[in-house]
């Protein structure tokens, strides 16, 4: 069983995105600007956008935090929104999800200019990426392709079953693996809470993403000898020992499963990192005009 280290190869990739914004700096040219918007008091959400303006200081990007409390009206973040898509400063931002419940998500996604949304989520970019034309990647299912991509393993042909069907990695790594072309190729199973025997599906499979949101769900007499296994889960479950009260488990049973697998994706240092650093690559594109 080899690990699929996150942390190392987020490095690497973070090593190429420092290398290419002193290109960009070195001809003169403006360098990656990127705005997160945090709305509320999410305990994980300001884990995640802290981690991602962070990473946009290691590698040179510019980064921008925009922080509301959790009253602020739907109207409010629409118009924080519009005033993002025409600053010509800013060449990506993210709203962090989940929004407070009086804000409605489809329509803020939906007012996020297409060629900012390096979220990937709105169904412009959704809509292309499942054509295969150019577009933002989803930031989750981005950091997977890398790390299979990265790793050299072979996906054509192969039986790939994902746990999970939400819109932000379920269904765009279905997508994503069963497109033409490495790393895809494979002959995809998307599974979810109304599957009839599950642990069969994924027994089948030659490469499992599980991304369901349930600490542990993937058991070690699920997983076939020799699988890949990419655990995209982040779960926080009680642990009195840690000081934080709490420690991250994945979707996967990593102690009985870990052994069985070819590879597999640690949690935490697995695809997590990968999402940061995906969201990164997305960035540098927007700023270079790769995609739009
Ligand atoms: N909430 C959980 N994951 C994400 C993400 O990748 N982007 C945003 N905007 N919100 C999230």
């Amino acid at each position: 069983m080899q690990l699929l280290d996150g942390k190392v190869l987020s490095q690497t990739i973070k090593a190429e995105l420092a290398l290419e914004v002193a290109q960009l700096r070195e001809k003169g040219m403006k360098v990656p600007h990127l705005v997160a918007v945090l709305i509320g008091e999410n305990a994980a959400s300001q884990v995640y956008v802290a981690s991602k303006i962070k990473s946009c200081e290691e590698v040179g990007f510019k980064s921008t935090m925009i922080r509301r409390d959790a009253d602020t009206t739907e109207e409010e973040v629409l118009d924080i929104v519009r005033k993002l898509n025409e600053d010509p400063d800013v060449d990506g931002f993210i709203v962090q999800l989940p929004l407070p419940k009086h804000i409605n998500e489809e329509k803020v996604t939906l007012a996020i200019d297409h060629r900012k949304d390096v979220d990937g989520f709105h169904p412009i970019n959704f809509g292309r990426m499942a054509q295969g034309l150019p577009a933002f990647l989803p930031a989750t299912p981005y950091g997977i392709v890398e790390i299979l991509r990265r790793y050299n393993i072979e996906t054509s042909g192969k039986n790939c079953v994902v746990v999970g069907r939400s819109n932000i990695v379920g269904t765009p790594i279905s997508i994503l693996l069963s497109r033409k072309g490495y790393p895809g190729d494979c002959t995809v199973t998307l599974t979810h809470s109304r599957t009839k025997d599950l642990a069969a599906e994924v027994r089948r499979a030659d490469i499992i993403v599980a991304a369901i949101g349930i600490p542990n769900f993937v058991q070690g007499d699920w997983v076939k000898e020799g699988a890949v296994v990419i655990d995209v889960g982040i779960n926080r479950i009680e642990d009195p020992s840690k000081k934080s009260g709490f420690r991250l488990v994945g979707d996967v049973d990593f102690e009985a499963v870990a052994p069985k697998c070819s590879y597999i994706t640690p949690v935490p240092g697995g695809v997590g990192l990968m999402t940061v650093t995906a969201l990164l690559m997305n960035t540098l594109k927007a700023c270079t005009g790769e995609i739009y």
